[in-house]
This record gives C-alpha cells, structure tokens and sequence, in this order.
C-alpha cells in the first residue's frame, strides 16, 4: 500500500465546525504553482461529470466587527460523478486570496463546499457525434479529469482526443497520471468494456520548457501538425463534438477556431457542437 492509498482510508472522523465543511482526505502536490486534493462528498449530492462548485476557507476576521465570511471560489469537480470522494486540482498564487492558504490544506482539515454543481462542459449540452475533443490548458485539464473517468463518455463516443497545453512539462504530470490510471483501472475495464481507454488520443504540448511536443496547440491545429500527429482527420461539424477549458484567450481562440470549422456553441438547455468555460484561477 503507498502512501496516498494509505491517507485516503485513514478516512478522519470530525465534527464538521464550519458551514457546509467537508473534510480533506489526499493532499497530492505536482509543482510549485500545481497541487490537487481529495475530500469527503456530502452524502445528498449529486452533479454530473464535467459541473463545478464553490469551495474554499474561512476567510480572516473582519478588522472592525471580527466576523469572518467564507472565501469561495468556483472549482471544477475533478472526479467523477460516481466516485465517493471529491476531487479538486488547483494552482496556488502566492498572494491569491484564497490559494495562498488552500495550497497549504493537509489530510483531516476541513474545506468550504457549497453542494450547489454547475456548468456547461456536460454531455448533456452536445448533440450526439463520433469524436469528442478535451481542449485544456493549465488546470483546465480538471473537468476532463471527470469526464475522462465517466463511462459516458465512452458510451457517446467512438473517439476520445484530450489536449493539454501548459508552460512547462511538470504541468503535464497530474493528466498524465489520471490517463494511465485507467489502464489499470479495474473497476471502469469492467464497467465499461474491457480496454475502453484505447478510444483516448492524449496530445500533451509544452510552450515554455522542452518537451516531446512544443507549441499551443491552436498554433499546432492550424499548421496541421496536431492532426497529422494523432493520425485524425481534422475537425469537422458533422462528427465532432468539443469541451474547452483553459485560459480566457486560449478559450477565445479557441472558440473562433472551432466556429470556422462550422460546430455552434452549446448549453444545457440548447445543446449544439462545442461548449466552454474557463479554468477559474484566484
Ligand atoms: P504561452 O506560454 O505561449 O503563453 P497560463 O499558465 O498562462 O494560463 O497558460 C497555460 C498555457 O496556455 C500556456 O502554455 C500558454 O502558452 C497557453 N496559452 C495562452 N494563451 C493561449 C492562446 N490564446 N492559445 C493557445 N494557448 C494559449
């Protein structure tokens, strides 16, 4: 057993003291601007893979009254919809409200969760298609973190192509572990279908710091390169469906990208052929 399975059982028995509290159960850190955490679910609730929550702390006394008020942000669900736990993957700015406290969390303190999901990057706001794309940067890889690990996505989809830019390589480490995790993952080859993750192409690209792929990969769709990488034809609006989360201006670019290849914007209650939201950052 290693240290993380370990941490994950030693399941604390608290009393929750703060409004809504959900108690932290992993602490997992990948770089100095990069960590992700695991807490415990509230019984009640529901999402669907791919929605976000408000989460944070406490924040300071007030100077003047001494009250203090929650410090939330809104934060992708990492995991999946049927997983026990919940999953969160984060950057930490240094003098970011929240994230200057949150990155130093450790298993058995209590985090703020308002059990409220949303969202838009959810199956349920694309019409059917052949091929999904997950374009991410940074920690805009976290919804597909969920969705990557919920059967659904496998049941609507021949292919799944997942894209990660970051700056550096260490960026890439949290993806990459959660799209080898599934190779072993005996649980979903049963529930899904023995192999399921072949359906995956996963393009990892670094613009900063060497890596096996460099470039954004807006730049690499429009040189061609990324299709003829990944052996796929190029987008097109009849079979293609597509998620993006990242940056504002990787999101923009995006968008504009995916519009002249003809897919339309989507939403919950008007499903089309892409959909997007930002990596929320502190
Ligand atoms: P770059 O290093 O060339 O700016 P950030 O950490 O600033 O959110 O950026 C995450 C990744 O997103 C970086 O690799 C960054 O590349 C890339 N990026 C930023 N803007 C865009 C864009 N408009 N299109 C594609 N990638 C982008």
């Amino acid at each position: 057993m290693n240290e993380i399975s370990r941490m994950t059982e030693a399941k604390p028995i608290k009393t929750p003291t703060l409004p809504d509290a959900q108690t932290v159960t992993q602490v997992k850190h990948y770089t100095d601007r990069l960590f992700s955490f695991r807490c415990t679910r509230p019984a009640s609730m529901r999402f669907r893979s791919g929605e976000f929550v408000m989460i944070g702390l406490m924040g300071a006394p007030d100077e003047k009254t001494g009250k203090q008020k929650p410090l939330l942000r809104a934060y992708s669900i990492a995991s999946p919809s049927w997983d026990e736990e919940l999953e969160f993957y984060s950057i930490k700015v240094q003098d970011g409200p929240l994230t200057s406290r949150l990155q130093h969390i450790k298993v058995g303190d209590e985090v703020i969760l308002r059990p409220k999901p949303v969202g838009t990057l959810v199956h349920d706001a694309l019409l059917p298609g052949k091929r999904i794309w997950f374009f991410a940067t940074g920690t805009g890889f976290a919804p597909f973190a969920s969705l990557l690990r919920e059967p659904q996505t496998y049941g609507d989809y021949d292919e799944v192509i997942i894209t990660h830019t970051c700056r550096e390589a260490g960026e890439l480490t949290y993806g990459a572990e959660i799209i080898e995790s599934l190779k072993t993952d005996e649980l979903l080859n049963e529930v899904i279908g023995e192999g399921f993750w072949k359906k995956i192409k996963y393009y990892p690209t670094t613009t900063r710091e060497d890596s096996p792929k460099m470039g954004r990969i807006t730049d690499l769709m429009r040189s061609g390169e990324a299709f003829k990488d990944l052996g796929v034809a190029p987008i097109c609006s009849q079979n293609d469906r597509a998620m993006i989360c990242g940056n504002l201006a990787f999101n923009l670019e995006l968008k504009e990208m995916l519009e002249d290849y003809g897919l339309e914007e989507g939403a919950n209650s008007d499903p089309k052929t892409y959909v997007v939201e930002k990596a929320f950052l502190d």
